[in-house]
């Protein structure tokens, strides 16, 4: 999909199911590189960072069988390579993913170097710092970080300076096999990191402390396989009841977890969205009123994620009244706003704070997306602006959103 034209003005009313949660379903198909045993994962997104990924594992010699819609059989008995190499990390930056795992098994990785992205530079010398406290030898070479390890990682006390949620996995991946046990403080808290824990204890690791700052973890000799069902995507759900609060209807969300909401909840909350919990769906509504101004500031969970940032400020766009966003997560991460104001949105910026006026209406206009998080910001903008939006630039989209065109045409979109 390289374009989208979107009709809008048109309320969104219907059912829509959440699919599996891209960022649960990254790090737990790279766990599946930490045993040989068969592991069935359920509840797969069908995306394109999965497919990413799958793509590989299996040029590291992975063998991944489809087994049902979105359930996959995976096999990393034997790998005829431990190298993730520039043209997939570049694609993808959770490639990274793959190092603690393949250090951990096989005492060997050769990870590219992920460079800077579009949202901001995304370091990871937490990732690597962690690995070499636990007795990794690392070098930086020609782009590539190569990891050895002489027979098992050694457990440890890490701290981290920032909460990552890419560090505390690719750790916790890395310590299950260690010898002893390993601490990190300062671990990341987010619901993909406790589904992960879930995956590797079932599968036979010792982890406690998930879904707290501090994850501890005794190394075990093996893990087996079997299977594992992930979690619901709370950001694709989030996004939904974002494009409800924008454009107005009334929607029934199936599968969606709001235990996992509760922040985005809560500021949906005030500005007018309202929720009716059924027995096994979540009825989103929005009265024909303008929606409220709401401050938001990101933060690691359980905060506000600075994933909904972008689909936020369109809700701020079309309210009542003045609101502050501050994104405190990642440097780069507002460039959908020169873009919602050629649809005549009135936000300025300064530093990492921008100052939203929200106003009754937008205009569809032609826009381009910079990344995933800023696609969907603008698609909800399109569906609730009046006239025609065209969005190019719409390759990230596809990168973490199932059927996005299909499931807002099924809620009465007019797009195309
Ligand atoms: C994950 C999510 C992404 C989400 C982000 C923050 C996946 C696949 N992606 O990304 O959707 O927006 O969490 O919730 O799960 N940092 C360092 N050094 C490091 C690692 C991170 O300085 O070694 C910094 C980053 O530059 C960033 C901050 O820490 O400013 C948070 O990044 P992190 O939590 O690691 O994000 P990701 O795991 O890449």
């Amino acid at each position: 999909m390289n374009k989208l034209c979107i009709h809008g003005g048109r309320q969104l009313h219907g059912s829509v199911s959440v699919s599996g949660s891209k960022n649960a379903a990254l790090p737990i198909l790279s766990a599946c590189l930490l045993s040989g045993g068969e592991k069935h994962i359920s509840n797969v997104p069908n995306l394109k960072d999965v497919e990413t990924l799958m793509s590989l594992l299996k040029a590291m010699g992975v063998k991944i069988s489809q087994t049902g819609a979105s359930t996959y059989c995976v096999s990393a008995k034997k790998l005829s390579s431990y190298t993730a190499p520039y043209d997939l990390v570049k694609k993808m930056r959770a490639s990274i993913l793959v190092l603690g795992p393949l250090l951990a098994r096989f005492g060997s990785a050769i990870v590219s170097f992920p460079g800077g992205c579009a949202i901001g530079n995304r370091s990871v010398d937490m990732h690597l710092t962690g690995l070499q406290a636990m007795g990794a030898q690392i070098i930086i070479e020609h782009g590539y970080i190569k990891a050895e390890s002489e027979g098992r990682l050694k457990g440890t006390e890490i701290y981290h300076d920032t909460v990552s949620v890419g560090a505390t996995e690719n750790l916790m991946m890395a310590a299950v096999l260690a010898d002893g046990k390993t601490v990190i403080n300062n671990a990341a808290r987010e619901p993909e990191i406790i589904d992960l824990g879930k995956c590797l204890i079932k599968w036979g690791a010792k982890i406690t402390g998930l879904g707290s700052s501090k994850i501890e973890i005794e190394g075990v000799e093996k893990l087996s396989g079997g299977t594992f069902n992930v979690m619901p995507d709370r950001i694709e759900a989030a996004t939904y009841m974002a494009a409800i609060a924008s454009v107005g209807g009334k929607v029934t969300l199936f599968n969606a977890n709001i235990n996992h909401l509760s922040a985005v909840i809560a500021k949906l909350k005030e500005s007018g969205l309202n929720f009716f919990l059924k027995e096994n769906c979540i009825e989103i509504e929005m009265s024909n009123e303008q929606p409220k101004a709401v401050d938001i500031k990101t933060a690691p969970y359980p905060g506000f994620p600075t994933d909904m940032q972008a689909p936020f400020t369109v809700i701020n766009a079309l309210a009542k009244g003045t609101s502050v966003i501050e994104e405190t997560i990642f440097e780069n991460r507002l460039m959908h706003v020169p873009e919602l104001r050629r649809m005549g949105a009135n936000i300025s910026v300064k530093d990492n704070i921008a100052r939203v006026d929200g106003r009754a209406e937008l205009f569809g206009a032609e826009v381009t997306a910079s990344d995933l998080r800023a696609s969907a910001a603008l698609i909800i903008a399109g569906l609730a602006a009046k006239g025609e939006t065209i969005i190019s630039g719409l390759e990230h989209v596809e990168r973490g959103y199932e059927d996005i065109q299909d499931k807002f045409k099924q809620l009465g979109a007019e797009i195309t």
